[in-house]
């Protein structure tokens, strides 16, 4: 049964660091690796879409204790338990989706996305990605971990599955319902090039799941 992306994490919010530490494979090592390609500036201002409860921040923070960062999650209960790890830092915490908030204009040294734009098309991906390349400061990068389609067969049919899982719970409404639907890395980059983006480049991998930079 498909369940709206806000109520499926507001539903998973108990126990959601320890399943993500313990039944991801490679999460120890992803997040920290994560953390260190983000820029190391003091009072550094960093953007992260889809936070969740701040996994990805935790390694950071112990980096750039001064950072600022601007979190955006669809679900309440992610933000405020993020808010609760990190109580003392500069973080302003935004529920809502990153399609439709407004990120600025050369706001950040650098953005981070980890385990959400999975669920999304190439199309929706695009004007997410021509707001992000505007909100990033001159030299200002993009830090993409998430997991991938190793073919263009695999993508195809894990959006077929959805269309037909829609169609069979008669759900036409354009809600955000959760079910993972990844790219191919091929196919993200070039969301990410037709954005705007001067390139990108694949700095790591854990079987299927990739960090890219994408650079303004
Ligand atoms: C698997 S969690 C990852 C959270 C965190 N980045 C991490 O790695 O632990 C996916 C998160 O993306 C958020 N999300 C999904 N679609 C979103 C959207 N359109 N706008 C904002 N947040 C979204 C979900 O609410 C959820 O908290």
């Amino acid at each position: 049964m498909l369940e709206k992306m806000r109520d499926f994490f507001e539903a998973r919010l108990a126990g959601y660091d320890a399943h993500m530490m313990t039944n991801i494979e490679s999460a120890t090592e992803f997040y920290p690796y994560t953390a260190q390609m983000l820029p190391a500036i003091e009072n550094g201002s960093i953007l992260d879409l889809g936070c969740g409860t701040g996994l990805e921040l935790e390694a950071y923070y112990l980096r750039c204790p001064t950072a600022k960062v601007m979190g955006i999650d669809l679900s309440k209960g992610m933000l405020s338990a993020l808010r609760k790890k990190f109580a003392d830092k500069d973080i302003t915490l935004i529920v809502g989706s990153y399609f439709d908030v407004p990120l600025g204009e050369e706001a950040f040294e650098a953005a981070v996305s980890v385990e959400s734009l999975h669920h999304f098309t190439k199309e929706q991906k695009a004007p997410l990605y021509a707001k992000l390349h505007t909100a990033l400061k001159e030299n200002g990068y993009f830090i993409l971990t998430d997991y991938f389609s190793l073919s263009d067969e695999e993508e195809k049919m894990h959006r077929q599955n959805l269309i037909a899982l829609k169609a069979e719970q008669g759900i036409c409404d354009d809600e955000f319902y959760h079910y993972d639907t990844p790219l191919t890395v091929k196919h993200e980059t070039e969301a990410l090039l037709e954005a705007g983006f001067s390139a990108v480049e694949i700095l790591n991998h854990w079987g299927a799941t990739y960090t890219l930079k994408a650079v303004k």
